[in-house]
């Protein structure tokens, strides 16, 4: 491969093709962030909800398997710093919850629930000290703004930050916290809407990865990373024409042979069209992209509201283990994006990025 597609995020990240991997939780574990890395991408380690001491086994893990710059992502969403809002949550609101809840419940024979769920937990502070000092080489931040101090203790032990947006004017707010390059998140992406606020609606901060990456790149001055539908060398050479200088693939790599994702969930992106993904709240409070399911269907025609940001998935929890457990789609939250209609095979992650590059090669020859 020519070094043409060597781009200011591959020198900044110290990386050969401006490929990154996008830290996904319960997805994205060592195995699969070691073979992008040792592919030429970036591979990013989902933190989200770890424990510190499993942080850094996993993190511990990533470095006996390569040798190679990879990232660490974290959510700094408000919802996940106390306090959280369990103890005053509305007993009618939360019946009702629990109601939808048990009808699931019933059906997956798992037990009825009228408790209140679990406290969010709060180790947001934690692990960011556990990517401090284990030096992470980049911090990669979801949902969040890091805001100077937190950019500022990483530039000083020489971790590079990237942060996500979905509005030029969110991009703008991340800019001004001294990141070093943004990632500009469209409407087509899988998993959560990048913002730190809950929207109003779930059409709020969902602009499609085409109109956005170009506004994006044309109001900030740090490097413009795309994320959203991007699954292939046509892609990558589309977002670079935009004014990104790499892309960030979700969706893409959690069909592959090195993801945690369950098989049931990695066969439907097989078999699912692009016109089968929705944005919802219904899973955990915030709004994010994923496969249409029963649960997401039934919940969203019984026009029950949600819990507030991850209190709704904490009360959830238990239906998704068994929705696991049974090997069942309906009832789980598989998160992805428009692009799942592209995607047709189980490759390993290294064959992902090498057939990016190859065909981005054949684009623009
Ligand atoms: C299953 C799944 C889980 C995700 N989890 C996270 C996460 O924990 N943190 C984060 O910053 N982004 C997460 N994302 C969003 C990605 O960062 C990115 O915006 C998106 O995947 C890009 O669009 P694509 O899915 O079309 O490639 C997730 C995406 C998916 C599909």
């Amino acid at each position: 491969v020519s070094a043409r597609f060597q781009t200011a995020v591959c020198d900044l990240l110290g990386i050969e093709h401006p490929i990154l991997q996008s830290g996904m939780g319960r997805i994205a574990g060592p195995e699969l962030v070691a073979k992008v890395c040792n592919a030429g991408g970036l591979g990013i380690l989902a933190g989200l909800h770890l424990p510190p001491a499993e942080l850094r086994r996993q993190i511990a893990q990533v470095r006996a398997l390569t040798e190679r710059p990879f990232g660490v992502n974290l959510w700094l969403h408000e919802a996940l710093q106390p306090p959280t809002p369990v103890a005053t949550l509305d007993e009618r609101e939360l019946a009702a919850v629990q109601a939808v809840l048990n009808r699931f419940r019933e059906r997956l024979g798992a037990p009825a629930v009228h408790a209140r769920p679990a406290p969010v937990p709060d180790l947001i502070d934690e692990a960011f000290e556990v990517i401090l000092e284990e030096r992470v080489p980049v911090f990669s931040v979801g949902l969040g703004d890091p805001e100077r101090e937190r950019s500022d203790r990483c530039h000083e032990r020489g971790i590079r930050v990237i942060a996500m947006a979905a509005t030029v004017a969110d991009a703008k707010i991340l800019e001004a916290s001294g990141v070093d390059a943004i990632v500009a998140q469209g409407a087509e992406a899988g998993g959560h809407r990048s913002t730190w606020i809950k929207p109003a609606t779930r059409d709020a901060a969902c602009i499609g990865t085409i109109a956005l990456v170009p506004q994006v790149v044309d109001s900030v001055r740090v490097p413009v990373i795309a994320a959203g539908g991007i699954v292939d060398g046509r892609g990558l050479v589309a977002a670079l024409a935009l004014g990104a200088q790499a892309v960030m693939l979700g969706t893409r790599f959690v069909a592959t042979q090195e993801s945690m994702a369950p098989a049931f969930f990695k066969q439907a992106l097989l078999e699912r069209n692009s016109d089968q993904t929705l944005v919802t709240d219904v899973y955990t409070g915030l709004y994010a992209r994923g496969l249409r399911n029963r649960f997401a269907e039934e919940y969203e025609a019984s026009r029950t509201g949600v819990l507030p940001p991850l209190v709704q998935s904490n009360a959830a929890q238990d239906v998704y283990a068994a929705a696991l457990r049974k090997g069942d789609g309906d009832y789980y939250p598989m998160l992805a994006g428009q692009a799942c209609g592209s995607i047709a095979d189980t490759p390993s992650a290294a064959d992902v990025v090498r057939a990016i590059m190859a065909e981005a090669e054949r684009v623009r020859a």
